[in-house]
Order: structure tokens, then sequence, then C-alpha cells
């Protein structure tokens, strides 16, 4: 049985990584394609070498653009990948134009796709990754959901209880896979002069924050408040960094906060595990601060991992109300959710690769 795996941004490598050690475990043939929507070295070269991921066997160096033109050159360029490798199956990953373009050329070249982590919805159709994703599970053959409470929304859509598989969330094996190796390698809190629970970890990156002028002042201006009562760490991803001003920054760098290039994933999950509270726009990381047992913020106005809402590890602050994100920030910090495991138990992996032998036509 042969797989094509199709990745291409930063989340997609780490989900990547605990899957393809299991499928090589089980003996099946993966062929990598990495599409190059990320390529700086800081959200793609250094995950593949910390994670240990083997190199792309097609790398289709598509880069940045506008939603159409980067879906389309990767569409067409998947199309020639997948022809020459003729797979049993296609595996994609969350909600990115990666995961869409991909799955639209296997649909139409018959080829069964696998989507992990479907069945997630914020039921807002502004954000492209829900477009991404709806698109995506409706064109897929095995749904492999992270939770419960996706596999409902995708029987409230129609698609047949056959196709879908609860297999718990990958992000999850990535964590107990790599935290041994993480706390060994990284030195990012002696680097950055933090003390264990003295600090906030933020990440903004959702285009919704940083499309928006107004939002993103008032995150930076909420962020900058909180430097006065906790110190603040912000690995900054490429998008933010382009979308904020100078003076937005320099404020946040002047009352204390420290600005980072974004992390690797050694690092990231040192400073997740040993912060106070975790700040965030991130699908990924709002899981994470979970299963570090850090309290979270989430700046949205909905997430799709309602289980942590519910659990009360994840409390929602609406990006119209980011400047009373200090006040918030420090009620969420003094609380505690309460016990869970809404996303399996970190063994994603194997039930992933044993659904894609199960379900092979
Ligand atoms: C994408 C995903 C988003 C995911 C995020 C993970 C879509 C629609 N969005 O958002 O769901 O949460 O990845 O991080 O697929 N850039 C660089 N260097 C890079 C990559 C990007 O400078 O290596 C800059 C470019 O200016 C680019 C911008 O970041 O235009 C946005 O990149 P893009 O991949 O289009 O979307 P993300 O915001 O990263
Ligand atoms: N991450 C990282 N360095 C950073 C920010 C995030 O390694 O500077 C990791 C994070 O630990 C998680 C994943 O990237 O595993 C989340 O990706 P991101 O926030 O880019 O995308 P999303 O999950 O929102 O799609």
């Amino acid at each position: 049985m042969k797989i094509v795996s199709v990745v291409g941004a930063r989340p997609q490598f780490i989900k990547a990584a605990p899957v393809s050690r299991a499928l090589a475990r089980a003996g099946l043939s993966e062929c990598l394609v990495h599409t190059g929507q990320h390529y700086d070295q800081s959200m793609s070269g250094n995950f593949f070498e910390e994670l240990n991921l083997k190199q792309p066997d097609h790398h289709l160096g598509i880069g940045s653009g506008s939603h159409g033109r980067q879906t389309g050159l990767m569409l067409e360029a998947i199309e020639t990948a997948l022809t020459a490798e003729r797979p049993d199956w296609l595996l994609v990953y969350g909600d990115t134009n990666s995961t869409l373009a991909a799955a639209l050329a296997a649909a139409k070249l018959h080829i069964p796709i696998a989507h992990v982590e479907a069945g997630a919805r914020s039921y807002n159709r502004t954000m492209p990754e829900e477009i991404n994703r709806v698109v995506t599970d409706h064109v897929s053959t095995l749904l492999l959901a992270a939770s419960d409470a996706s596999a409902a929304n995708l029987r409230r859509e129609g698609i047949a209880e056959s196709a879908i598989v609860v297999a718990g969330d990958v992000m999850h094996d990535a964590v107990l896979m790599f935290s041994a190796e993480a706390e060994r390698q990284s030195n990012a809190l002696a680097r950055l002069g933090l003390a264990s629970k003295s600090f906030a970890l933020a990440t903004i990156h959702r285009a919704e924050n940083t499309d928006r002028a107004e939002r993103l002042h008032a995150i930076f201006r909420g962020l900058t408040d909180l430097t006065t009562a906790l110190r603040v760490v912000l690995p900054l991803h490429p998008r933010t960094l382009a979308a904020l001003d100078r003076e937005t920054r320099d404020a946040f760098t002047g009352a204390g906060g420290i600005l980072i290039e974004p992390a690797g994933y050694f690092d990231m999950m040192q400073m997740e595990r040993h912060a106070a509270l975790i700040i965030t726009d991130s699908g990924g990381v709002q899981k994470e601060a979970f299963y570090q047992q850090v309290p979270c913020l989430t700046i949205r106005d909905e997430t799709e991992w309602t289980e942590l809402v519910e659990l009360g590890w994840n409390t929602l602050l609406p990006p119209e109300q980011a400047d009373r994100l200090r006040e918030v920030a420090l009620a969420a910090r003094a609380r505690k959710g309460v016990q869970g495991a809404p996303y399996g138990d970190g063994r994603a992996a194997d039930i992933i690769v044993r659904s894609l032998r199960e379900h092979r036509r």
C-alpha cells in the first residue's frame, strides 16, 4: 500500500511527524510532498531537522500568494506528483491551502483521500481555513476526527458513519513523542532569562487578526499592557511581522515585551510547558496548552476546539474586546480546568495507520 502525504505549513510538519513514524513502523511506503507554502528556515527547514522528518520526495516550491493563485499553482503541481506516484491513499492534515489543493487534485484523479483533523468547525465561513476543511471533508473517503464533537459535526453534514473514525489528535502524539528531547535540547528559558511559570507565551497569526489594523493594534495594546504584570514572550509569525507597524512593535518591546523569531518546536514546547499562561489565536497551540496543563486565552470570536472551553482550560476573548486583555489574561491565569481526554490518549497515529489499512478499497 502506497501513501502520498502532502504537507506545506508549519503545523503540518508537526502533525506528520508521528504519522510518518507510524507508517514506517507498519512497513508502509510513504511519499512526502512539500508544497512550499511555508519556506523560511524558521517556518519549515528547522522542523524537518528537529523532528527528523524525511526529506520531501517532491518539493513543489509554490511559496506565498493570494488564495486563488497559491491554491491554483499547488493544484496543478500536486496533480503532476499524484499522477506520477499513483498512490492508494492521499493523506492530508488540517485546513490550509495545501490541504485543499491536495484534496481537490486527488479527488479529480479518483485517489482516495484520508483527512486528519476532519470535522473541526468554527462555523465561520469568513475564515479561509473553514472553507478549506469543509471542502476537504466532503471529498474525502476516510475522515479521521480528533474528537467525538468533530465526528458529530461530520454526521450533521450527512457524511456516512462508515467513513468516520475518531482517531484522536496527532498533536498529542507529537507532544508525548518529543517532550523528553525538547527538555534535553532546548535552552529557550535560560536564553530569554525566563523563570518557570513567571511569563505568558503569546502567538498571533490568524488572518482575521493580522489583516485588520485596528484589531492588531488593540491586541498589541493589550499585550503591552499585560507586560506590566507578567513577562510576555511573543514568537512572531512572518505574517504578523509584515502587518505590524514599527510604533506598535516598539511600544511592546519598550515596555519589556520579548519579541522573537518563530520558535523551533523544541523551544516552543519548553516555553509552553513553563508558561503561566498561553495567549494565542493558533489552533494547535490551544490544544498544546491543554496537553501541558497550562491555562489558555484565545483571542478569537470562536474556536474549533470547543471541548477545551467546556472543560475550563480555554477562555475566549473576542478580538474586538482586546483592550480588556490584561484583566481577562490575569483571571485566566488563575483558572485551572477539569481533567478530561477529549482528543484521545496520544496514540492517534497508530489508529490512523490501522484505519488506512482497514478502509482500503
Ligand atoms: C497558513 C494557514 C493557516 C495556518 C498557518 C500556520 C492557509 C489559508 N492558512 O497561514 O491556517 O494556521 O499557515 O502557520 O493556508 N510568510 C513568510 N515566510 C514563510 C511563510 C509565510 O514570510 O515561510 C509570510 C508571507 O508574507 C505570506 C504570509 O506569511 O504571504 C502568509 O503565509 P500563508 O502561508 O499564506 O498563510 P499563513 O498566515 O502562514
Ligand atoms: N509553533 C512553533 N513555533 C512557533 C509557533 C508555533 O513550533 O513559533 C508550533 C506549535 O507548537 C504548534 C504548531 O506550531 O505545534 C501550531 O502551528 P500554527 O500556530 O502556525 O498554526 P495553526 O495550528 O493555527 O494552524
